[in-house]
């Protein structure tokens, strides 16, 4: 379940290092977060780095600008991520990841934005997402996708900002457990 993996280390400056991540600023940020009955909402502000493919996104032609995200998750695989930067632009993001088999997810993304087509091309907001998507693909496709769920087996090592992924897990092996639908990883024969 590779679509797990929506925070950990130093994500943006590591993974995003193309489009907004700021390489030279590696420290993970803080995220506050608060669990509900369907998964949780973390929020933090990320200062980014805003390089020309991204003015028309952002809204500012700054080299760099902060972003304020609001992140719901919804058990099992959809997330809402809520984001504004301080031009005004606001824009919220549906990711839906449903899983195709054992190695693969589809990722579905819905875009809903609050600026005008002039200030802003539909196509240039496909076209900076689908950069950023691919990133991320990079990594997980480099990843073994058979995460284990259960972290009794300590597979992984874990550090502070990994916090939202651990909630995940802990969330679907409970769901998993409601359902009497034992967890599956060959991870645990080698632990
Ligand atoms: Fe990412």
């Amino acid at each position: 379940m590779a679509g797990l993996r929506i925070s950990s280390g130093a994500h943006f400056a590591f993974v995003h290092r193309g489009t907004f991540g700021d390489n030279a600023q590696p420290k993970p940020s803080k995220y506050e977060i608060e669990e509900t009955d369907y998964g949780f909402v973390a929020t933090t502000v990320v200062d980014i780095v805003n390089p020309p493919a991204a003015f028309r996104v952002t809204g500012t032609i700054e080299p760099t600008t902060t972003r304020t995200m609001r992140n719901h998750w919804y058990l099992p695989f959809a997330r809402r991520m809520d984001m504004s930067y301080p031009s005004g632009i606001r824009h919220i993001i549906i990711n839906c990841a449903t899983p195709i088999d054992d190695g693969r997810i589809q990722l579905v993304k819905l875009l809903y934005r609050n600026e005008t087509e002039d200030q802003c091309p539909i196509q240039t907001l496909i076209d900076w997402d689908a950069a950023v998507v691919y990133e991320d693909r990079d990594i997980l496709e480099a990843t073994d996708p058979d995460a284990a769920l259960d972290l009794a087996h300590r597979t992984e090592a874990h550090m502070t900002s990994d916090r939202p992924g651990l909630i995940m897990r802990r969330r679907l092996q409970e769901l998993l457990k409601e359902h009497n639908d034992p967890e599956v990883t060959r991870n645990y024969a080698a632990a």
